[in-house]
């Protein structure tokens, strides 16, 4: 049995990982660079500073720091329009059941998501009391796939990383979880997830592998 349950947000509970693929193909279509969705799993789970450096990396042209804020900041306001009208109907399927389930197993409940707009998405989803911590995004210095943010989690939520499981839709996200020290559950497909534990399609099936007494 595991004490905590710590999930990612974008691409595990709800689609926005497809919002942040709109919104940087928005902006590096502007900047004439053209990027696919094999190239975006590399940019799942990874803060906004690095997934520009990464983006903007397939460029010949030169980028100032100030330049890499200024884009930084049009590629969130692309995200915001894109996020502003969801609703708990964008849940993905099994998200809520495994919620309250786990929560009613007693089993502890933690997000661990670099992104900045975190709280705001679970706010709209209406699913933050579900969570025992949410780990603040702005007091993370490492971006997945550094462990830090999944080891914040387990230590606010007092729980060894060994008895914690992680679930995550990101390459950079498995491997945060794994060199935690954590089970990792990808949610994807096992050919892309190649660290992960275990990988299912969707959350539908996440509590077959959980013993919950
Ligand atoms: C998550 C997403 C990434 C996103 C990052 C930062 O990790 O998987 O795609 O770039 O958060 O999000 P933010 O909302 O702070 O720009
Ligand atoms: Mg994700």
């Amino acid at each position: 049995r595991y004490d905590a349950v710590i999930f990612d947000l974008d691409g595990v509970l709800t689609d926005t990982a497809h919002f942040h693929f709109l919104a940087w193909q928005q902006l590096a279509q502007s900047l004439g660079i053209d990027f696919d969705s094999a190239f975006n799993e590399q940019l799942k789970g990874v803060d906004r500073m690095g997934s520009l450096s990464r983006i903007l990396d397939l460029s010949d042209k030169q980028f100032s720091h100030d330049d890499k804020l200024k884009l930084a900041e049009l590629k969130n306001r692309h995200y915001q329009k894109l996020i502003a009208h969801m609703s708990p109907d964008d849940l993905l399927p099994g998200a809520i059941e495994c919620l309250s389930s786990l929560r009613l197993a007693k089993i502890k409940l933690g997000l661990a998501s670099v992104s900045k707009n975190a709280l705001a998405v679970l706010e709209s989803l209406e699913i933050r009391h579900y969570f025992d911590v949410v780990v603040d995004a702005a007091l993370i210095k490492h971006s997945k796939p550094d462990p830090e943010i999944f080891l914040t989690a387990a230590k606010q939520l007092n729980v060894s990383a060994s008895m914690c499981l992680g679930v995550e839709d990101s390459i950079a996200g498995i491997s945060s979880i794994k060199s935690a020290g954590m089970t990792a559950i990808g949610i994807g497909s096992s050919s892309v997830l190649r660290e992960a534990d275990m990988t299912i399609p969707d959350l539908r099936t996440l509590l077959h592998y959980i013993s919950l007494n």
